[in-house]
Parts: structure tokens; sequence; C-alpha cells
């Protein structure tokens, strides 16, 4: 029998996979919160919040319905609307540029880096003048952690710092990732993840969760996610939100949350197989020194990248395109300012990316066959080499 012939369809991420190896927790603890009922902010909630802010090192995690209401109510316990200026990078998922526009504020698009996909600390000059010159206050950044690996943390404090920022680490794809030893939910002045699904931690609908080390900010976002509560249920401080996780998803995550250190594990050895058997096929993803990527995607670059890709779903292999078009481009944000020195890198990187099935169950036998069909792909043509060349 082929390798193909053996393999059942290939998923771009296999929960499936996820879910036999969980065996009876998820079950267990979705028969607790039915058993007592407390299906809104029941004891699951603080448990998890607990775990999570001991697992990423800060003092409040809170969590709420998804990452986009997240990333929103971070900006609206900062007061950041009309007038207001939000730097986020051109290269990422909308969520960013959508939050910023639901509080009134306007988003300001800054380039990315080649080579780790991440908001260039370089591009931010840029785009705090275009704000200005738009009319704009320049008050925030929201940093992506795009494809799992933290973004330039260090620069982009620093940068925060002078100019008085506030920072927002999106780390929708990059929670339990870290830099130089810290983990993920430390970075910035708050951090917002998401559980969607096929994150890396996920859970089994919507979900997300708001990270710092700030006590008043803490307390801020823990009154908006529930209705801007103040000192009981029907005290409304300031406009609110209906932005809590709801007591089963905290139960199936707190389940995942189990097998969540050796998941990020074997994400490294399955990144590390793409990268020796890849290296002289394509241009391949980079984790800068100092930092551990979560790898919520592995995604490479080919010029050809439509036959690419169509070869390999010719061999049974799914691909996904992290994201086909840079936001500035997209109609619901064609008309907010650019900074000045041009978005070319988010240009190029949405022409170019390709990502290729990535989870933490991904067998050896289906990524031989992975890589034996890219390496057929882009054989005896020049197909796999970019503008910039092989890594
Ligand atoms: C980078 C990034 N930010 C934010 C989000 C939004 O998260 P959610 O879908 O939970 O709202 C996502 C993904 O969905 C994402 O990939």
């Amino acid at each position: 029998m082929s390798v193909t012939q053996s393999l059942r369809p290939i998923p771009f991420i296999d929960l499936q996979a996820q879910r036999a190896r969980l065996g009876r927790r998820v079950e267990e603890r979705i028969e607790r919160v039915l058993a007592h009922g407390a299906f809104i902010m029941g004891p699951e909630v603080g448990e998890l919040e607990r775990r999570l802010a001991a697992f990423a090192g800060v003092r409040h995690c809170i969590t709420c319905a998804n990452g986009t209401d997240g990333l929103q109510m971070a900006l609206r316990a900062r007061d950041i609307g009309p007038d207001d200026a939000v730097i986020v990078p051109a290269f990422t998922f909308v969520a960013a540029a959508e939050a910023v526009s639901l509080v009134g504020a306007t988003p300001v698009f800054a380039d990315v880096r080649e080579e780790d996909f991440n908001l260039d600390p370089l591009s931010i000059a840029p785009a705090i003048a275009a704000a200005r010159s738009a009319g704009l206050r320049p008050a925030g950044i929201i940093a992506v952690d795009l494809f799992g690996q933290p973004a330039d943390y260090a620069s982009l404090e620093t940068i925060a710092a002078e100019q008085g920022l506030f920072l927002i680490a999106d780390a929708a794809q990059s929670f339990g990732a870290a830099l130089h030893g810290e983990r993920v939910g430390r970075f910035g002045h708050v951090t917002a993840t998401s559980f969607f699904p096929s994150k890396p931690l996920g859970c089994y609908g919507d979900g997300g969760a708001l990270f710092t080390d700030d006590d008043e900010l803490a307390a801020v976002m823990r009154s908006l996610r529930q209705h801007g509560q103040g000192s009981d249920r029907y005290d409304h401080q300031r406009v609110g939100l209906n932005g809590r996780l709801d007591s089963i998803q905290a139960a199936v995550l707190l389940a995942k949350l189990e097998l969540f250190e050796q998941e990020i594990v074997a994400r490294q050895e399955i990144a590390g197989r793409y990268d020796g058997a890849l290296a002289s096929h394509a241009n391949l993803p980079r984790v800068r020194a100092g930092a551990l990527s979560v790898w919520a995607q592995y995604t490479i670059r080919v010029a050809d990248r439509d036959r690419v890709a169509e070869a390999l779903k010719a061999d049974g292999i799914p691909t996904a395109i992290h994201y086909p078009r840079p936001l500035h481009h997209q109609p619901a944000y064609a008309g907010f300012p650019i900074a000045g020195s041009g978005l070319a890198r988010s240009e190029k990187l949405a022409g170019e990316v390709l990502s290729l099935p990535m989870h933490a169950y991904l067998d050896g036998v289906t990524q031989d066959h992975i890589v034996a069909s890219l390496r057929r792909a882009v054989a005896g043509s020049d197909v796999g080499r970019t503008a910039s060349g092989y890594r």
C-alpha cells in the first residue's frame, strides 16, 4: 500500500487526534458544569483564570467571549476612541483593525518585517507621522504575534514608552510562546489572546482572555466584560459589553490545559522536522534568537504559490493562505492612513505565503508525505525561490 492510500484525509489542523488523546477529560469537566448548572461565570471560569495567570506569569487573567472582544476591551479600558489613532500591522488577521474601528478610533497601518512576519518597529515612526498629518492623536499600538512567534517587544516597548503609546499584544496565535524565557502574557500593557478552536490553545467554540500586571486596568476590563458592572449586578459604572467566557468553554480549556505543555514541545519537533526536510526547497519561516514560537501556522513563501498549492491538493494535502490580502487593500479598511514609508513587505508577503498542515499530532508518515509532495511541486524549477532567495 502506498503512503497516500494508507492515509485518511489529511486535516490542516487535527482536532480529532487531540480529542482522542484527551480521553474523557473534556466530558468529565463538562459533566461537572452540567451538574452544578452555573453556566455563566461558574467556578471553572475563576479556576481557568488562576491557572492561565500562573501559566503566563502575570497577576491578572480576565477571560472573555473571544479575542476580538478582548482587544476591544483593552482599548476601551484606556478610553481610546474618536480622534485617536492606533497603529496596527497591515499583514495580519482583521481583528486588530476591526477592534480599533469598533471603539471609534482609527487604525493606521504599519509594515511588517519579512523575516518573521511581525510588526516592524521601524515602521512605527512613519505611522505616527501619518496619524498626525491626518489630524489624529497617536494613542496606541497593537502588535500581533503572527503565526505563533512573539513580536519584537524589546523594541516596541521602548518606542511605546518614548512616545507615550498604549501597547497591546495580540497573542491570539501565540499563547504559550515565549521571548527570552518570558511567556506571552507579560508583554505590552495588556495581552489579548483567542481560544478559537484552531488556536494553539483552543476551546470548542469562541473564547478569549486578557492578561495584565496592571491592577487598575484589570479592574476596568473585568467591569467592561460584564456590562460595565460596578459594585453589584445592577450598578453600571461604564458602558460595557456582554463579553464573558461560558463556563462550558472554560471547562474545555481546563481539560486541554493539561496537555498544553506537551503539545508545545510536540509543535517544536514538528516545525523542526519541516525545517530540516525543506531547508533547500522553500523559503522557510524563521524564529528570531531568543524566541519560542508555538507554531500556530507553519508558513512558507513560494513565488508560484497557486501552482504549488494545487500540486499539494492533488496529493490530498490541504494548505491555507494566511493572509491573501493586506488589510489596507480590504474594502472596509482601504480608506485609513498608512505609514508614509509604505507597506511593500505586507503586499509582497500576501502574494507569497502558504501555510502547511501544522498541529501537535502531525505524525511522521503524514509529514513525510507532505514534504515529498512539496519537494516534487517545487523540483526542477524556480518556483520555491522567492525574490529574496531561500533562508
Ligand atoms: C491575530 C489574531 N487576532 C485576533 C483574532 C481574533 O480572535 P477571535 O476569533 O477569538 O475573535 C484572531 C483569530 O481569530 C487572530 O488570528
